[in-house]
């Protein structure tokens, strides 16, 4: 496994897979590694013949720079875990390789900015937009490998991928969950163990919300019982409960839901603050 700082050793190191006709794989992450990013990893080793895993926790994604602070950061241990599983390049670079220069450039996403995460961390999407078109361009990949742990975050990487023509294909990996259904995520590791146990009820909430409806409760009572259960548990604070289409992430809830025969195309998004550590979810229908 062979480590990378820089754009240009990028470019250098990936010249020769690119000349052998080779297919690059990638998956942006900010590190504090987990099983959801390592089945991210093992889906690009066997689909592409390549496979990069960027680590850089991205300083103009957070709106709250005590997040960016405390966000958790275990590069040795990262190291080891995708040399276990293979990997054959790590992109690790410094802010200043980043942003040699802040970025003046605004990505508006225009309204799928304005709902779910869009709308609680106004200039998340725009530095998401910033980072992720900076690794394609550095990386050129053939695929890249997101979690639809992050739904909204999937629709704005492809509304960019079109709109800017990037040639890469997407590949959706879906949520990897703790036993008892907690979603993995690297926010997990601030969570003390009695948070550990309340934050279950994101997911507890949307598993109920997907039955009730599927039962044909209506949305509207749904939502009153859903933020009950959220009020119950001490030190949860609900941030958004919405149910939402899957592709478009337009919510659904006040025109009525119409079918759920069709697989996954609803679902059911979540934030929720579990002591001061900002959780997300989502589950589809
Ligand atoms: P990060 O939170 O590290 O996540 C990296 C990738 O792993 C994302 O595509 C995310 O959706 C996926 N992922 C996280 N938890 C998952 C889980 N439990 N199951 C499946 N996939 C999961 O998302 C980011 O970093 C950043 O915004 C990034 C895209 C790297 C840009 O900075």
């Amino acid at each position: 496994m062979k480590i990378i700082n820089t754009k240009y050793q990028a470019l250098d190191q990936l010249f020769k897979s690119r000349i052998e006709g080779k297919t690059i794989g990638l998956i942006p992450t900010m590190g504090a590694l987990h099983e959801g990013h390592l089945n991210l990893v093992e889906k690009s080793k066997y689909h592409s013949d390549v496979t990069v895993v960027s680590i850089f926790v991205n300083p103009t994604q957070f709106n709250n720079p005590e997040d960016l602070e405390k966000y958790p950061r275990t590069v040795e241990e990262d190291l080891k875990l995708l040399e276990g599983k293979g990997v054959d390049y790590v992109f690790l670079p410094e802010v200043n390789e980043m942003y040699p220069q802040p970025a003046k450039l605004k990505m508006d996403f225009g309204a799928l900015e304005t709902i779910l995460e869009g709308a609680s961390r106004p200039g998340h999407f725009n530095g998401v937009g910033i980072v992720v078109s900076k690794l394609f361009h550095i990386i050129n990949p053939d695929y890249a490998y997101f979690g639809q742990k992050d739904l909204q975050q999937v629709a704005i990487i492809r509304q960019m991928v079109n709109d800017l023509s990037f040639s890469v294909n997407l590949v959706v990996v879906p949520t990897v969950r703790e036993e008892d259904g907690l979603a993995m995520s690297s926010r997990n590791r601030r969570l003390n163990i009695t948070e550990r146990k309340k934050a279950l009820v994101l997911y507890e909430s949307m598993v109920l919300a997907k039955n009730e409806l599927l039962a044909g409760r209506s949305w509207f009572e749904l939502k009153d019982k859903i933020q009950h259960k959220f009020n119950q548990v001490d030190g949860v604070k609900l941030e958004y409960f919405e149910l939402v289409e899957t592709e478009t992430l337009n919510m659904v809830a006040n025109q009525g839901i119409k079918d759920f025969g069709q697989e996954q195309k609803y679902s059911l998004c979540t934030a929720a603050f579990v002591g001061d550590v900002r959780l997300i979810d989502n589950l589809p229908i």
